[in-house]
């Protein structure tokens, strides 16, 4: 592995519908993630946040299309790959093994009528080729280690909690340790201590394994307890990225302090008063002027 070089490297991304090329809706995206590290990229909805986490995964739909731009993943065995150029049949390789993404709804994305064991195993069958005997051990220790009991591998989704079932989602991106996670709100549907148990777990388990994350969020609060860096995005565009640090306590851009006015103060109570876009040139999408 080039260690120069990061985990992972959006340089320049730019998506758009196949139909109509110039309707960007991630524009000129770039930021990068170390081993070991979050990245938080927030900003309000349909700010390009998920599109940004697709593409990261050769998932784009079927209408959309990356324009410009390359995600160079680092990878031990291959070296550094531009997901953006690699088969069908490669991306497979990768995903679930190299990057694992989790989702923000876990009952879309489990099968209801498999036992969160078997799901839990598929990906360590097909990536690792575990069977039987060592296959049931493994599944049995992650989700011990996502805090399940392992008598519980026989349950189908629906006799689950939603925190459970989030628990079994984080048990199958991490089955085969992959190098990048990629969180999409994974805590959002979530109670609040319940929410705040995932995140430590999420945060303790990239430690433990030195993956890196890329973690979407709108909320700050979440950003305070996990990000090493961040990144706000607003209409496609990076208007600000930095450190947490950096961007919390002296957020640059007006709409990152738009967003943080909108913060929920110690009591809990959130202000609703809507996001101030005073700042925002009327009409002229195309000077919103990113601070780095
Ligand atoms: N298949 C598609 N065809 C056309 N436009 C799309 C498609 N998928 C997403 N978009 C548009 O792209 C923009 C960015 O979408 P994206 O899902 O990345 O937003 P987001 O930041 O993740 O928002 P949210 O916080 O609501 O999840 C939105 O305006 C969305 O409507
Ligand atoms: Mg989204």
């Amino acid at each position: 592995m080039s260690t120069a070089q990061p985990l992972l490297q959006l340089q320049h991304v730019s998506i758009s519908p196949k139909k109509s090329p110039s309707r960007l809706l991630v524009n000129d995206v770039s930021f990068s993630i170390e081993a070991g590290k979050t990245t938080c990229v927030v900003g309000e909805s349909g700010s390009g946040k998920s599109l940004t986490a697709l593409s990261v995964m050769g998932l784009l739909s079927q209408q959309l299309q990356l324009n410009t731009g390359k995600v160079l993943f680092n990878d031990k065995e291959s070296g550094v790959q531009d997901i953006a150029l690699l088969s069908e049949k490669a991306l497979q390789k990768i995903r679930g093994a190299k990057i694992a993404m989790i989702f923000q709804e876990p009952m879309t994305s489990l099968n209801p009528v498999l036992t969160v064991g078997y799901q839990i195993g598929e990906s360590l069958t097909t990536h690792l080729g575990l069977k039987g005997e060592a296959l049931k051990a493994k599944i049995a220790a992650l989700l011990e280690m996502v805090g399940i009991p392992s008598s519980r591998a026989g349950s189908y989704p629906d006799e689950l909690s939603g925190g459970q079932r989030q628990r079994v989602m984080i048990a199958m991106s991490i089955a085969c340790e992959p190098r990048l996670l990629i969180a999409d709100e994974p805590t959002t549907a979530l109670d609040v201590t319940v929410q705040a148990q995932i995140l430590k777990l999420l945060d303790d388990l990239k430690a433990r394994m030195n993956m890196g994350m890329l973690f979407i969020t709108h909320d700050f609060g979440v950003v305070a307890d996990i990000a090493d860096n961040v990144v706000v995005m607003f209409r496609g565009e990076i208007v600000e990225a930095g450190s947490k640090a950096q961007v919390l306590s002296n957020p640059q851009h007006p709409y990152t302090r738009a967003l943080l006015a909108c913060v929920p103060d110690a009591e809990g109570k959130k202000d609703l008063k809507p996001i101030d876009y005073a700042w925002l040139p009327e009409n002229n999408t195309q000077s919103i002027g990113a601070v780095r």
